[in-house]
């Protein structure tokens, strides 16, 4: 047995002797990227540097990162899908290529990690219009003792990543498959559709980049991003054909059957819905410790979303109020992160809180059921999405009570009204997604560089040294910072900040980056959000004597690019914290 500590430390001790630098566990919500939600994979935060920046440690990194896919939300509920998971990775920036990485790759599995080689396959990207063939990878592989027979030629479906937005780095991918039957030998010939080879590797041969039109164009920079899930691995390397039944899930899952009295593995209704809510929860912990709080919008949305699917899981096996204790034991597996112990209190609250709302909804969703379904034989399409879409009363409940009351929905109008409704929300989240990953236009480095000088600025005007960042977020259109001030900014200060600003920007400054050890940064005066995500050397941003800042960019060269600043709202974002919005004209 292997537990998942030890497989982390033996992941990244193995890198590190291949001369690779660890970095830090970055936080679920994207920094500065305003085009996805969560950070979905080792590589997201990665992404300036997979374009060509050049990264303070070096071109050689190791990680490992948590990571939230809520693509894969409906598919939750199997053994091998999760919202969050953590991802191993390694990472040539416009390094080492296919051959060290492929080599690297198998050492590590076959000596570190202990796969017979008896047991693996690797899958290869076998062409396409877009890209050719990948013999290299397969000459790699059989020179390292995989045999013909268990190597598959796939397409783009299958062997091919990225990018994560619609724009941005990807490539082909080789994968490597483990076998997972203890009791029967693996065939001789690889069938990649054959349940029982795992998928436990993934090298993508980072060499294209997609842009806006859709076109592969080749990359400046060629890159290895390379990746798998702790979670399956710790159950193969186990023996488990369900990560389910591996360390990190089996003390949620006692508690749940402990609460329930349902035995998991037994009926398989109840063992998907077990699944579920210890899945959902523990996303949840990971994104409350995020700082994000369940609301109607964006990450606070997804985050609504999971704790309530996991109460109405929770109503399947019979049981309610049960959040609480069904958290504890993931504070307990997660000892290495500081930030799950730091917010104990606050994600217990905002679980408690959000699960006693929901059942409340429920309870107001029952009695108006009751209510338009009086003397009826049938509830109309409309009356069923306005439970759904006015009281958040979910459908499958609707569902479930009218075939308690032997009563007909008419699923056919339902399912327009919800198409209605889907297009109109699909054209106001279009704009989150619609320019991909890679987006760092010149419109948000612009307004990454304009925080920069807010930043200062508020610390002027208010004559407060001890201001700092507490989250910033940027979209095409506007910037948004938070920080710490314990009241209203009066409009005179508002100006105040805004004329300070468009100072520096007429000042003309040139904004100079340098490279040093975080100790030195520190000591020089820079200023950064100075939790665990800066990694032993970073980045300094200098805007001649009025900012000085850690941060991974990317700036404008001078601040004369910038336009003209303006304030647009001034509020408060939770207690003690203030928030500015504002735009560059
Ligand atoms: N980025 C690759 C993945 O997510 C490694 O599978």
């Amino acid at each position: 047995m292997i537990n998942r500590k030890e497989l982390i430390k033996k992941y990244i001790e193995f890198f590190k002797s291949k001369d690779h630098k660890e970095i830090p566990n970055a936080s679920l919500i994207p920094e500065n990227d305003p085009t996805t939600l969560f950070i979905s994979a080792g590589m997201h935060p990665l992404v300036p540097y997979l374009l060509g920046q050049k990264h303070p440690l070096g071109k050689r990194i190791v990680n490992v990162q948590k990571c939230i896919r809520t693509r894969d939300i409906d598919e939750v509920g199997d053994s091998t899908h999760h919202t969050f998971f953590e991802m191993l990775g390694n990472w040539s920036l416009g390094e080492y290529w296919k051959k060290q990485a492929i080599e690297m790759s198998f050492e590590l599995a076959t000596k570190e990690y202990k796969f017979p080689i008896e047991r693996l396959a690797v899958s290869i990207f076998k062409g396409d219009k877009n890209a050719p063939k990948d013999t290299e990878s397969e000459e790699i592989w059989l020179s390292l003792g995989i045999p013909k027979e268990r190597i598959a030629f796939l397409g783009k479906e299958d062997n091919w990543w990225g990018p994560a937005g619609k724009t941005g780095p990807c490539g082909p991918d080789t994968e490597m498959f483990y076998w997972k039957l203890n009791n029967k030998p693996a065939p001789k010939k690889f069938n990649a559709s054959d349940n029982n080879w795992v998928e436990i590797w993934n090298d993508v041969l980072m060499e294209y980049n997609k842009d806006k039109k859709g076109n592969y164009n080749e990359a400046k920079q060629k890159n290895i991003d390379n990746g798998r899930g702790v979670e399956r691995i710790l159950a193969v390397i186990n023996g488990f054909d369900d990560n389910y039944l591996t360390e990190i899930w089996q003390p949620i899952i006692q508690k749940i059957e402990t609460i329930s009295g349902k035995k998991y593995g037994k009926d398989k209704k109840e063992t998907k819905a077990i699944r579920i809510i210890a899945d959902h929860i523990k996303a949840s912990v990971f994104i409350i410790a995020d700082g994000i709080t369940p609301s109607n919008s964006e990450q606070g949305y997804v985050l609504r979303r999971l704790i309530r699917r996991s109460v109405r899981y929770g109503k399947e096996i019979g049981i309610k109020n049960f959040v609480k204790e069904i958290v504890e034991p993931i504070f307990n597996i997660y000892k290495d992160y500081p930030k799950l112990k730091n917010n104990k209190e606050k994600i217990l609250q905002e679980l408690e809180k959000e699960e006693s709302k929901f059942l409340g909804k429920i309870e107001q969703g029952t009695r108006i059921f009751e209510k338009i379904t009086i003397n009826k034989k049938k509830i109309s399409g409309k009356d069923a999405f306005l439970l759904y879409q006015s009281y958040g009363f979910p459908f499958e409940m609707t569902k479930e009570l009218a075939k308690e009351k032997n009563i007909k929905i008419d699923k056919e109008s339902f399912n327009q009204e919800q198409e209605k409704h889907q297009k109109l929300s699909r054209t106001s989240t279009e704009g989150k997604f619609k320019s991909g990953l890679a987006d760092h236009s010149e419109t948000t480095t612009k307004l990454h560089t304009a925080t920069h000088l807010l930043l200062a600025a508020i610390k002027t005007v208010l004559k407060n040294k001890n201001i700092i960042q507490k989250g910033s977020n940027i979209t095409r259109d506007r910037l948004r910072l938070d920080f710490n001030f314990p009241r209203k900014l009066t409009s005179k200060e508002k100006s105040k900040i805004e004329e300070l600003v468009n100072a520096q920007i007429q000042g003309a400054c040139e904004v100079v980056r340098e490279e040093m050890p975080l100790k030195k940064a520190k000591e020089k005066g820079a200023t950064g959000v100075f939790d665990v995500k800066y990694g032993e050397v970073v980045s300094v941003y200098t805007i001649k004597d009025c900012s000085k800042e850690i941060c991974a960019g990317p700036h404008v060269k001078n601040t004369c690019e910038l336009g003209t600043f303006k304030i647009k709202k001034e509020e408060s974002s939770s207690e003690g914290i203030r928030r500015i919005k504002a735009i560059l004209e």
